[in-house]
């Protein structure tokens, strides 16, 4: 999404060779504008497959997948973390390891908001090793639902989450792919 590029190249700043600090427009300040442009862009790419339900996680993920869920008319359910979570009959619950935190989370969702007929859009904001999107799509196939896809913000390609999601059989869609940083400029994957 030639928009979305443009931003990270205006405003972004690479803090090293893995990482990219956007909160100017995506994870401190939000730019509604941009947010509302990349909720429809999810909904063009997944248009025609249904989707009943978007599913994504606290904190900075909410944003575009409200936007996403008000172009689409879809409900938004995100999931809570918890350092470690009272497991119930009512929750679905699964453990998410963070690489670039070096902590692991309980995720938790209510299983009163995921159903058995959803066709479930996850959504993120960064995908860098792919375990948040690969326990949302666990917490998903628990409720007996159907991951319809993968929408992301902003993945960083030369981490190994974009693979290990696509070799488990997701569809995943991210709007500004990044290859490399390098010296202190960000390389975008070329689209096809
Ligand atoms: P993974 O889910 O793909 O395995 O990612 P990882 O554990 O490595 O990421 C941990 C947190 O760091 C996530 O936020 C993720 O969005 C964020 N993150 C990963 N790479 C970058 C990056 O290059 N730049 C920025 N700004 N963030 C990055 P989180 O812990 O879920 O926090 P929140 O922001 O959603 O509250
Ligand atoms: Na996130
Ligand atoms: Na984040």
């Amino acid at each position: 999404m030639e928009l979305l590029k443009n931003r990270i190249r205006t405003d972004g700043l690479v803090l090293n060779d893995s990482l990219l600090k956007v909160d100017s427009f995506l994870n401190h300040q939000l730019d509604p504008q941009l947010m509302f442009k990349m909720g429809e862009e999810f909904a063009r790419r997944f248009s025609g497959e249904a989707i009943t339900r978007i599913l994504t996680i606290e904190a900075s993920g909410i944003a575009v997948a409200i936007m996403a869920g008000l172009v689409m008319q879809v409900p938004v359910v995100f999931a809570r973390k918890k350092k470690s979570a009272v497991t119930t009959d009512d929750l679905y619950c699964t453990k998410v390891y963070s690489f670039t935190k070096k902590e692991s989370n309980d995720i938790i969702v209510d299983k009163k908001f995921l159903a058995a007929n959803d066709r479930v859009l996850i959504i993120d904001d960064f995908l860098a090793n792919g375990e948040a999107a690969l326990g949302l799509a666990n917490i998903v196939q628990q409720a007996g639902a159907a991951v319809v896809g993968i929408g992301i913000v902003i993945e960083k390609s030369f981490q190994p989450g974009a693979g290990k999601l696509k070799a488990a059989g997701f569809r995943v869609e991210s709007l500004a792919r990044i290859a490399a940083f390098s010296g202190g400029q960000v390389q975008f994957v070329p689209e096809a």
